[in-house]
């Protein structure tokens, strides 16, 4: 019998492997007869195709296709294409701004003649492993396009990139270079989902039907922004089910100015265009010389917004975060910035360290005010010596502190700012952004340095290394609290001056990439005054992001909510800190702590000024979280409630393996003494029991109930009055006694 089995088992597995390789080979692939490419990832098929004009045409993106036989070859003209141009219609995967187009271009150039028309055929193409390179080339000039496509199959997610090579004997200036254009199907009824903010308010979800005409979705500010998150999704207008529906979403990998634009023609096409903002743009390539655009990841999922921001949070923590660490958990940590600001010094930071170790914190972090005369914000950056008077023997005693308490040791820098109140700027007033002669505007009564020069790239590489080489760090809080302003470069060639966009970010990822490269244990955190530096691209380099300075626990359940549709909440990074806060409120130490055990955890109190029943609240809290963290920060996460639709708001985390799930529950202000509706849960397997642990402690009495009747009947939550908060932890009863 049991060598039966055995053999059913081994054959089961031959042809398993044999599935398996067929359909890793046939992942991406080339149909001759139809002049097709075909990838497929995970649930998704993305189709293009060369029509007999030579131009590269867009095909099909959804659900997976089983069939190649089904596929037909590339669009086409219509019948009434002799009326509006042929390229305006058809769908060009990579447009050149040529021909009559009208739509959104891909590529804008202008040669030194002044040709302005650019028209790109379809010249070769290359399968790789996880991908295919299609090369297109202008019908006339030597200029190419090397269309990158990379395949994703955990998630179904497409990577594209495209990167522009001029080989002709004179430069060409690129106006607009995009990474990628991708279409819909033809149809009405979609609707657009984005995240706008501002300072103290990232992360605000955005809904609206898409008509006719363009959305243009972008940042000019040099770097990412709180304004807008290069990150969409679209779906079906009207449809209130966030666990079903054709969905696509995406997010482009550039941490400076970009653009998405999403447009609609009056044929009903409906495509999303994306890379590096056109406005003041400007990039000369030389003979020889390339770009490469940023990435621009999309995916796609029949199972709604809920399942697209699952399918990003895993995508994320896979393919994204430097090196596995999308497969640990986040380190709980302490900031100093709320308690002390700038008012830092060694005894004060030791207290506070002490204080956090009792809690069960893992990683001290000291914030602003360690350097230079950095006494507030009108003076130090750019100085990045320890103040001598703060800590007169430099920052060793205080890191060996923290270690001999259990602690790592973390640190804050600004390292692309300067104050003009520094000797930085006093020795170099050159290497800050400006145009000659004229004012430079400050924010925060800073100016940014331009990291666009190699002289100034080379020099905060060293300062860091230097730092991070003498002392024993295991994390920087790396900030940038300031937006461009006279973007000038008056050093470089005057028709290079505008590459500033481009070469600023470029070498700001030199600096990362070197750093990590030679201190190979540091953590970062990229901060951007809260959350206007948190995309793709950085988290290619950062850990960790900060989410916003404002962290008022009631807000905060909009901002994570937000936030959570675009990014894990193993980066998300909140804190607990104290009352009031933001908007004068107050609300209670166990809502603060439930709130912010839904993302990464931090503690960013005063701890001095803490009761002793608040150390013991906070120790149980902090001792709960750490049996739920995997599950937050590395699970799939359900939104049951949104905080923004009434006074409740609830998010549930499955962890991948199924073994475990946390609930948590809000509620804002009770009203009529109504009872809340029962509140059906997600994600489990119906056939199987759970145990239901409160906060307090494994030994408290579990309730058993069915997956089932979590799922259908629902959970009733014992919430009650104003701002009260609860989390429940569900332990599958058949999981495998845990290692
Ligand atoms: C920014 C950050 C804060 C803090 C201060 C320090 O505002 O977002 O968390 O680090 O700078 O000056």
């Amino acid at each position: 019998m049991r060598h039966t089995s055995a053999i059913k088992f081994c054959l089961l597995f031959v042809i398993f492997s044999a599935v398996a390789v067929l359909a890793a080979d046939d992942s991406v692939r080339y149909l001759s007869a139809q002049h097709l490419f075909v990838l497929d990832a995970g649930n998704v098929t993305y189709v293009v195709g060369v029509n007999e004009r030579g131009e590269l045409q867009h095909v099909y993106w959804g659900a997976r296709l089983w069939r190649d036989e089904d596929l037909q070859p590339a669009h086409s003209d219509p019948g009434w294409a002799s009326f509006d141009l042929t390229t305006m219609t058809t769908p060009q995967e990579y447009p050149g701004w040529g021909a009559g187009l009208s739509m959104e271009p891909s590529l804008k150039v202008t040669f030194p003649d002044g040709n302005r028309d650019l028209v790109l055929h379809y010249v070769s193409h290359l399968i790789k492993k996880d991908g295919l390179e299609i090369t297109l080339k202008d019908i006339e000039r030597p200029l190419f396009v090397h269309l990158q496509y990379t395949v994703y199959p955990g998630t179904g997610v497409i990577g594209r990139q495209a990167t522009i090579e001029n080989r002709a004997a004179t430069p060409a200036f690129l106006e607009s270079a995009q990474a990628a254009a991708w279409y819909l199907p033809l149809g009405d009824g979609y609707r657009l989902r984005y995240l706008t903010g501002r300072w103290g308010g990232e992360w605000q979800l955005n809904q609206e039907p898409i008509h006719t005409g363009l959305k243009v979705l972008e940042s000019r500010r040099g770097s990412t922004s709180h304004q807008t998150n290069p990150w969409f999704a679209i779906d079906q207008d009207g449809n209130n089910d966030p666990e079903s529906g054709p969905t696509w979403f995406g997010a482009l990998a550039w941490s400076g100015s970009w653009r998405i634009s999403v447009e609609q023609t009056p044929h009903l096409q409906v495509r999303v265009t994306g890379g590096y903002n056109p406005f003041d743009f400007s990039y000369k390539l030389s003979p020889g010389e390339s770009l490469a655009t940023p990435v621009f990841f999309a995916g796609y999922t029949g199972h709604g917004i809920g399942e697209a921001s699952r399918l990003m949070h895993r995508f994320e923590r896979a393919e994204i975060l430097p090196a596995g660490s999308g497969l640990r958990t986040r380190p709980i940590l302490y900031n100093s910035w709320e308690a002390t600001e700038f008012n830092v010094d060694e005894a004060g930071q030791e207290a506070l360290a002490d204080k956090a170790a009792s809690l069960g914190v893992e990683r001290f972090v000291m914030d602003d005010g360690w350097f230079g005369q950095r006494n507030d914000d009108h003076a130090g950056l750019g100085d990045w010596s320890v103040n001598p008077h703060k800590f007169p023997h430099g920052l060793k005693p205080l890191i060996d502190h923290v270690k001999s308490l259990g602690m790592d040791f973390g640190l804050w820098v600004e390292p692309e700012m300067v104050n003009p109140d520094s000797d930085l700027y006093r020795k170099h007033p050159d290497w800050a952004m400006h145009f000659e002669g004229r004012p430079r505007s400050e924010g925060r009564n800073q100016l940014i340095l331009n990291l666009a020069r190699d002289d100034v790239k080379e020099y905060t590489f060293q300062w860091l290394d230097k730092l991070l080489s003498e002392n024993d760090i295991a994390f920087l809080k790396w900030d940038y609290n300031r937006n461009f302003s006279e973007p000038g470069w008056p050093e470089a060639p005057a028709d290079e001056q505008k590459e500033i966009w481009v070469r600023y970010t470029q070498n700001l990822y030199q600096i990362l990439d070197r750093l990590r490269e030679k201190h190979p244990q540091l953590e970062i955190e990229s901060c951007s005054g809260g959350g206007g530096r948190v995309d793709l691209g950085i988290l290619r380099r950062a850990e960790q992001v900060w989410t916003s300075d404002d962290t008022e626990a009631f807000d905060r359940l909009t901002i994570q909510d937000g936030f959570s549709y675009a990014y894990t909440p193993h980066i998300m990074m909140a804190w607990v800190t104290d009352v009031p806060n933001m908007n004068g409120r107050s609300v209670p130490l166990k809502y603060r702590f439930m709130v912010a055990m839904q993302g990464s955890l931090g503690i960013g109190a005063n701890l001095n000024q803490w009761k002793p029943e608040d150390f013991e609240e906070a120790g149980t809290m902090i001792r709960y979280y750490k049996t739920i963290r995997n599950t937050v920060q590395n699970g799939r996460l359900y939104k049951l409630a949104a905080p923004e639709n009434s006074n409740f708001a609830a998010n549930e985390y499955v962890s991948e393996d199924g073994s475990q799930a946390v609930l948590f529950g809000f509620l804002h202000s009770q009203q009529f003494g109504r009872e809340l509706p029962l509140l059906p849960l997600r994600g489990l397997d119906e056939r199987a029991a759970y145990e239901i642990y409160p906060v307090e402690g494994k030994d408290s009495k579990a309730v058993e109930l069915s997956g089932a009747y979590l799922m259908h009947h629902g959970l009733a939550l014992a919430l009650q009055g104003d701002y009260d908060a609860i989390s429940l932890r569900l332990e599958r009863t058949d999981r495998p006694p845990q290692k």
